[in-house]
């Protein structure tokens, strides 16, 4: 069952709150019936917690809102919030099934562009273009697409992007390589983002349930949304509602002759399932007819290729202790694709370590 298993892996040491509440809610059969009818794989546990979160987060006042780290300056021991999610899952319980019947996870970590950025600047070098044109897949709110827009710290590695910027991500930098960065951000020139459920960043509802997707006691991560949220708000980029496989050879159509087109996915190709191998070949043949980029940072389990990664990566599926994502630069050329697997990072792009041999 799921929540087991996340109870047992996941939230003891991601989020103590989730942990203390999972453990009784096992057992708790009246509450756990309000996600009936939902399927398995749309998660209905975290469906459950989620749609609390996204009351909450409406109501801070209420009782519950203190266990909930960014809802409260002191929040109160995870072991006392039992009795009181329970009654208040109980009192609302008719919108709570409302809202796990309608509503899918949906999250969109800002921070995982301190990953994927460098390998991102790479490409005007690689298609020989001076501008790119970004083709996003799976933008959810779209703060991924707006990577050019945010100022990086990398420690004693160094920093990147405008210094200026409202929107500061400080990403760990671990191993012997530092990732290169360009002294200026890649020059994007145009961008579209591509969703099955694009969230709208000016919609205070369903960038609500972004938040409320967020486990709490999660560090910085609700600010950091929060503020990606805040400055997307100024110039929303465009999202176009449709399927990854279906739609995006339009969107790359779109990309004028003179940029590199450079396509992104970030933690996307795990959710693809069995259209991950088509969402590869409808790339690959686009790129026979124009040479392009794909940036793909994803969990060892939805990355494709992995059978063919350098021996760094083999050896970390070995280990069986894989706890990372893993960023990749592929050119698709009329000669075939070319993978060149960069680096490792965080799942929520906490920390990179730059694998790519120095050029
Ligand atoms: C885990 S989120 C990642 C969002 C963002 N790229 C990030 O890294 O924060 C996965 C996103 O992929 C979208 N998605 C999943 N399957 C899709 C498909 N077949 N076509 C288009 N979008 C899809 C989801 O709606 C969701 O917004």
């Amino acid at each position: 069952m799921v929540l087991a298993h996340l109870a047992k892996h996941d939230f003891p040491t991601r989020s103590p709150l989730y942990a203390a509440i999972a453990r009784e809610l096992l057992d708790d059969d009246e509450v756990l019936a309000l996600a009936t009818g939902v399927a398995w794989h749309e998660l209905p546990p975290m469906l459950l917690l989620a749609a609390v979160r996204h009351l909450l987060i409406a109501a801070p006042t209420e009782p519950l809102a203190a266990f909930h780290a960014d809802l409260t300056e002191n929040p109160r021991p995870p072991e006392e919030a039992y009795p009181l999610f329970r009654e208040f899952a109980l009192r609302h319980g008719d919108e709570i099934t409302a809202l796990v019947r309608s509503r899918a996870i949906q999250t969109n970590e800002v921070l995982r562009c301190a990953c994927y950025m460098p390998a991102v600047a790479l490409v005007p070098g690689a298609l020989g273009t001076a501008e790119i044109g970004l083709v996003d897949v799976g933008s959810s709110a779209g703060l991924g697409m707006l990577l050019d827009h945010y100022a990086y710290d990398y420690g004693a590695a160094g920093s990147a992007g405008p210094a200026g910027a409202p929107v500061r991500l400080r990403c760990e930098v671990r191993g012997e390589v530092p990732p290169p960065l360009a002294a200026a951000p890649p020059r994007i020139a145009h961008r579209v983002g591509l969703d099955r459920a694009p969230v709208d960043v000016r919609d205070p509802d369903a960038t609500r349930w972004l938040r409320a997707s967020v486990w709490p006691g999660q560090g910085s991560r609700v600010e950091l949304l929060l503020g990606a949220l805040e400055a997307a708000r100024a110039d929303p980029p465009r999202i176009v509602a449709g399927d990854a496989v279906r739609d995006l050879p339009a969107l790359l159509d779109e990309v004028p002759p003179e940029l590199g087109v450079c396509v992104t996915t970030s933690v996307v190709l795990t959710y693809l399932g069995s259209e991950r191998a088509a969402f590869a070949a409808a790339l690959e043949e686009a790129g026979r007819r124009r040479p392009m980029a794909w940036v793909a940072y994803d969990t060892t389990h939805g990355i494709d290729r992995i059978e063919d990664a350098p021996p760094w990566v083999r050896a970390l599926m070995d280990s069986g202790k894989v706890d990372c994502a893993l960023v990749r630069l592929s050119l698709l050329t009329a000669a075939g694709r070319e993978d060149r697997w960069l680096a490792r990072s965080g799942y929520h792009g906490e920390w990179i370590e730059w694998m790519d041999a120095p050029d």
